[in-house]
């Protein structure tokens, strides 16, 4: 259809080519499910072939999703697309996306590879992936730095071997909104085939210019955007959905096609993959900053008052702000616990796993009277390790923080199914803290960020914290949520530890 753009997020995959921005395989579960909810047509849960986790995470989602495409990305050789191929073959509906680069540099220096050879490993790629799916995208990676004349070739090529979708990244942003729409527009005035296919782009965002130059392409005939929640992406990151799709919804009259997003499901996509990553929003982020929608100039808040329109070209409500309903308090039961998870994606597979949340829950109520989803949502990120892969785990803790006196912290902490103590003083107690937790871990590890954040409003609210840690190259995230942000911060701290305890190997598609 043409008036139909297609929204493909890629969050679970470029998303997570961020440093420090990997994701369990539960985690993303959350997010695609979110994905979803928000009715994105096409998610791409990862890239099956970069290790056994990526694999699975894909599967699993494919196996979930029921309403979105489901896809993989495979670079165009037979073990990528056969790995991608199985991982999307529980889906209801599935896509392999299969990219090869075509731009002299990268053809030259890093593949290595004549032009020929170039077009005719794409070809065949085709070929392995149709042996899975008819639904079948190709990108020609690093597009925006290639020959108008190589890219006509090698699309009509993957077009006649069956490719549907023709994506045209500008991988490394160096593209401008102009120059990048009049590419679009004589691709697809010049592709034999062209009218047999959607075009789509993919825009990372190292000049700022990413939404800029996808829009620009969706005046010149895309119909599918590429796009992250929050802008998420490889180095600057890439096109963020929430900006896109806001635009296209609010210039109805400039653009002449529209998303079938739920757009009041964007703010909760937003926190969500903030949270999981540990990727703050910045206050004055579009649409999902905290500041999106403020007026603080005197002039400004008059004449909102007066007549909304005068300073407000979209309603807060209408992207998700202000739905942070009061979910339960401490006479909630149970079920009600289980039902608003599931509302909010969130499944919890064993019983224990669920009378384990629900105790939390419990704890919570009794320290903090409204619970609200963000809430639930901390608290299951906490319960989120899958309990086989938690080593460590925060028995019990006392910090001491007294003027003139040097901050201690004392801890009782189970290591497998070991429990031992633990002690330090330190800068202050958090320092003191972690110092402790590594008295007995030991792990070696680099602390990169430690960033605390409240989850609702007042002063009985949770704090979130995020801890990243770096040992041999490979970055975790970890979080952990409580009243008390000391006690939130040892969390975070172990809850990183154990990611970097479950080891999985991963390779950048791009590499
Ligand atoms: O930026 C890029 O070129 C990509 C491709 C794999 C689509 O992410
Ligand atoms: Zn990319």
């Amino acid at each position: 259809m043409n008036d139909q753009l297609i929204i493909f997020d890629t969050t679970l995959r470029d998303g997570e080519q961020s440093p420090g921005a990997s994701m369990t395989r539960d985690e993303k579960l959350r997010i695609a499910r979110q994905l979803e909810r928000m009715r994105v047509d096409v998610i791409e849960a990862g890239f099956a072939a970069a290790s056994n986790g990526d694999f699975d995470a894909v599967k699993a989602i494919a196996e979930t999703i029921k309403e979105s495409t489901v896809c993989s990305l495979a670079r165009a050789n037979e073990n990528d697309i056969r790995r991608a191929g199985e991982a999307i073959t529980p889906a209801a509906s599935g896509r392999i996306h299969t990219f090869i680069a075509t731009s002299p540099i990268h053809m030259e220096k890093k593949l290595r590879m004549s032009p020929d050879q170039v077009v005719a490993q794409a070809v065949k790629a085709i070929g392995w992936a149709r042996e899975y799916t008819d639904d079948i995208e190709f990108s020609a990676e690093d597009a925006g730095r290639s020959e108008l004349d190589f890219l006509c070739r090698i699309f009509e090529a993957v077009i006649k071997a069956g490719a549907k979708t023709i994506n045209v990244p500008d991988t490394v942003g160096y593209n401008v909104p102009g120059q990048f729409a009049d590419t679009i527009g004589k691709l697809i005035a010049r592709v034999p085939g062209a009218d047999k296919v959607v075009w789509s782009v993919h825009c990372h965002n190292d000049l700022g210019l990413a939404v800029a130059n996808s829009l620009a392409a969706v005046q010149a005939g895309a119909r599918q955007i590429e796009c992250t929640v929050n802008g998420l992406g490889e180095r600057a990151g890439n096109a963020s959905l929430e900006e896109v799709v806001m635009a296209v919804r609010t210039r109805r009259d400039i653009f002449p096609c529209d998303t079938r997003i739920d757009t009041t499901q964007i703010v909760p996509a937003s926190k969500l993959v903030s949270g999981i990553t540990g990727f703050p929003v910045q206050p004055n982020k579009a649409i999902v900053g905290a500041n999106a929608f403020a007026h603080e100039s005197g002039i400004h808040q008059d004449g909102v008052l007066k007549h909304r329109e005068t300073y407000e070209i979209m309603r807060a409500e209408d992207v998700g702000w202000g739905a942070n309903k009061l979910v339960m308090g401490k006479h909630s039961g149970r079920n009600a616990f289980r039902s608003r998870l599931l509302e909010l994606g969130v499944v919890i597979e064993s019983e224990a796993h669920l009378n384990q949340a629900f105790a939390r829950f419990k704890e919570l109520a009794d320290k903090k009277h409204e619970v609200f989803d963000e809430d639930l949502q901390a608290l299951i990120s906490d319960e989120a390790v899958t309990p086989e892969l938690e080593h460590y785990r925060l028995i019990s803790s006392s910090f001491r923080s007294e003027t003139g006196e040097t901050p201690s912290a004392a801890l009782t902490l189970s290591m497998g199914d070991q429990e031992t103590r633990a002690e330090a003083t330190g800068s202050g107690p958090v320092d003191a803290a972690f110092k402790a937790i590594e008295t007995v871990a030991k792990s070696g590890t680099q602390l990169l960020l430690y960033s605390v954040n409240a989850i609702t409003t007042g002063t009985d609210a949770q704090g979130e914290v995020t801890v990243r840690l770096a040992r041999d190259g490979k970055i975790v995230n970890g979080q952990g949520a409580d009243t008390d942000i000391i006690v939130a911060s040892a969390k975070a701290y172990l809850n990183a530890l154990n990611k970097l305890h479950g080891k999985f190997e991963k390779l950048n598609p791009q590499v």
